[in-house]
């Protein structure tokens, strides 16, 4: 959420920051802005819009080898010009770009304020450039210093000073910091994404770390590492969107997760990053998932995968709710958290709550030395590959399979059979080449989403394990299409949302083969009967009897794993339903890639 980037070296900076906040776009895309510091001093250049809109209007004379810039994502005050970072001190010689909250910002703005500084913006970030500008230190990094005594709350910052023209000084506290080190040049950035194009040797700040930036080099104890990444995987390449790309990755996702963790001769799966030994495993009395938005509705089918597997107690949670409702931490409570970014802030604190409580948390994270995955016990990673695409694909169904690898690691310390075992995952073995028979009907699923498109409001109804999955489609459906979608639990349509079932309002049903599909056709004669359209995604051989519906038939695995399978075609339906009114795929209005603060 928000993006940033910034460079000291011996080239232009500008057109290297434009690059960089074009790879940064999905995490904020309602304005942006860049400053360059050179002989002249410090310009700055920021808009409302799209990154494109403020490469569009950089003034002609915009020179300068050290600067920052920024996406930005509105968090205190409307996306406007003014809002827009960089901000800038009252003598125009300090910028500024920020991620995160100042939560004490209300009041040193009245602070400011009645020392007499005018207040150009309503942004919390202003403040640490008036604090940077107004400071008496002799160096750079001593008047940041001081600026963030003052300071409560969350940041990533990247700071200019016209005095120090050599150099940026970068701080972070909750926010993530990446400083990239090139040949005689620095970069910093918020995500890899920005700088992966010009250097994958990098060091991650600390929270609490100041740094100062260089042409030379950078000032910290950090060690850099060389990452083996492949810069084409933050392209879309020869794809419309990175959606799409991502959607196609799943069968490759699929297997990358499986890979070297799953065991045939004992039927079990092994994850040793979970640091659990046979002992430990057994005295799980239950387990509870935290997570937000898809990984809580994935958290949901991997509940159900530990619950029917292994036989313990288990269910999934909101992060965003879990710690302000003062949670019972159980020490025999096996607490999972779940995310793709590894940074959403929601899940992140209640990771700290279970541990601050004495309990154990072990992590589901795509993203390798994320702020998750280091706050957590152990924890294994999904190597869904970078996901870009705020609509999240690839990376649910590899948690997914994290949560079958989980449940079948801790069923068979339990009561799991070992033929269950194997049956399990000969069916995990199987699913990569079943989510590519799926895509492989894209064209299909296209057409029923182009009649789903045009309804102001949908539902999305499943039961049991099917639920989750009508959550999750709904939330793609909503999320890119902007169209009402709201999941339901089929059984409970007749308790009151049958009221709004009418030719203008289509239900998604989850009718998998499995010992509710009667009941569930039964809920569709309900619908149909009310003129409601279905589209009824299932299996060969589930009896629609008399209902007139769309079908999609997904290929049949172990019914524990359904949901995976049942959840790939409603990524389609969403896509090729927003696809159809226009939509920017990958930059869904009002929302933005990890959401970094609550
Ligand atoms: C939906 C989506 C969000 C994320 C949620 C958690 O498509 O992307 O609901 O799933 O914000 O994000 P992570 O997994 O990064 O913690």
């Amino acid at each position: 959420m928000c993006g940033i980037v910034g460079y000291v070296g011996g080239q232009p900076a500008a057109p290297l920051l434009l690059e960089g906040l074009g790879r940064l776009e999905h995490r904020g895309y309602d304005s942006a802005g860049v400053a360059v510091l050179s002989g002249t001093g410090l310009k700055v250049a920021k808009r409302a819009g799209r990154v494109r809109d403020l490469a569009d209007g950089l003034p002609k004379r915009f020179a300068g080898k050290v600067g920052i810039g920024h996406t930005r994502w509105a968090t205190h005050g409307p996306a406007n010009d003014v809002n827009a970072h960089p901000h800038t001190d009252a003598k125009g010689l300090v910028a500024v770009v920020h991620n995160g909250i100042i939560d004490n910002a209300a009041a040193l703005r009245q602070r400011l304020s009645d020392e007499g500084v005018d207040l150009a913006s309503d942004t919390d970030t202003e403040v640490v450039a008036h604090l940077v500008g107004r400071s008496e230190a002799g160096t750079l990094e001593g008047k940041v210093r001081e600026a963030l005594a003052a300071i409560e709350g969350t940041y990533g910052l990247a700071i200019l000073h016209a005095d120090f023209p050599d150099r940026m000084v970068v701080a972070r506290n909750g926010s993530p910091l990446i400083v990239g080190v090139g040949d005689h040049e620095v970069f910093v950035a918020s995500d890899l994404a920005a700088i992966v194009r010009h250097t994958t040797t990098v060091a991650h700040l600390e929270d609490g770390e100041i740094a100062t930036l260089t042409a030379s080099g950078f000032t910290t104890a950090r060690e850099t590492t060389t990452l083996d990444i492949d810069p084409a995987a933050y392209e879309t390449g020869d794809h419309a969107s990175f959606m799409r790309k991502e959607m196609l990755e799943q069968p490759e996702a699929a297997q990358r997760v499986l890979r070297g963790r799953l065991d045939e001769r004992f039927g079990t799966a092994h994850l040793g990053g979970l640091n659990l030994d046979a002992r430990e495993t057994r005295a799980i009395k239950r387990v509870k998932i935290l997570g937000c938005g898809s990984a809580y509705y994935v958290g949901q089918m991997g509940a159900a995968l530990i619950e029917e597997l292994a036989r313990i107690p288990a269910d999934a949670e909101a992060a965003s709710e879990f710690r302000y409702r003062n949670p019972i931490i159980e020490p025999d409570t096996l607490y999972v958290a779940v995310s793709q970014s590894g940074e959403t802030i929601d899940t992140l604190l209640a990771v700290q709550e279970v541990r601050r409580k004495g309990g154990r948390v072990v992590g589901l994270v795509n993203v390798v030395g994320s702020a998750i995955a280091r706050e957590c016990d152990g924890g294994i990673y999904l190597h869904a590959g970078p996901e870009v695409a705020v609509a999240s694909t690839k990376a649910l169904t590899t948690m997914f399979l994290g949560f079958a690898l989980l449940a079948l690691q801790l069923g068979r310390v339990r009561d799991l059979s070992i033929a269950d075992g194997r049956r399990l995952i000969a069916g995990l073995e199987r699913l990569p080449a079943q989510i590519q028979e799926i895509l492989d009907r894209e064209d299909e699923i296209a057409e029923l989403a182009g009649r789903l498109a045009d309804a102001e409001s949908l539902f999305f109804v499943g039961r049991v394990r099917g639920f989750p999955v009508a959550r999750e489609g709904a939330q793609k459906f909503k999320e890119i299409s902007y169209r009402h979608a709201e999941a339901y639990q089929t059984s409970e349509l007749k308790h009151g949302p049958l009221a709004l079932i009418s030719p203008d309002v289509p239900t998604v049903a989850i009718v998998p083969a499995d010992e509710l599909a009667d009941r569930n056709v039964g809920a569709l004669h309900e619908i149909a009967a009310r003129r409601g359209p279905l589209v009824v995604v299932t299996h060969d051989g589930v009896d629609l009897g008399e209902v007139a519906a769309a079908r999609i038939v997904v290929p049949r695995n172990e019914r524990e794993l359904d949901p995976v399978l049942m959840t790939i075609p409603l990524q389609l339906l969403a896509y090729h339903a927003a696809l159809r009114l226009g939509h920017d795929i990958d930059k869904p209005r009002n929302l933005a890639k990890s959401v970094t603060v609550e």
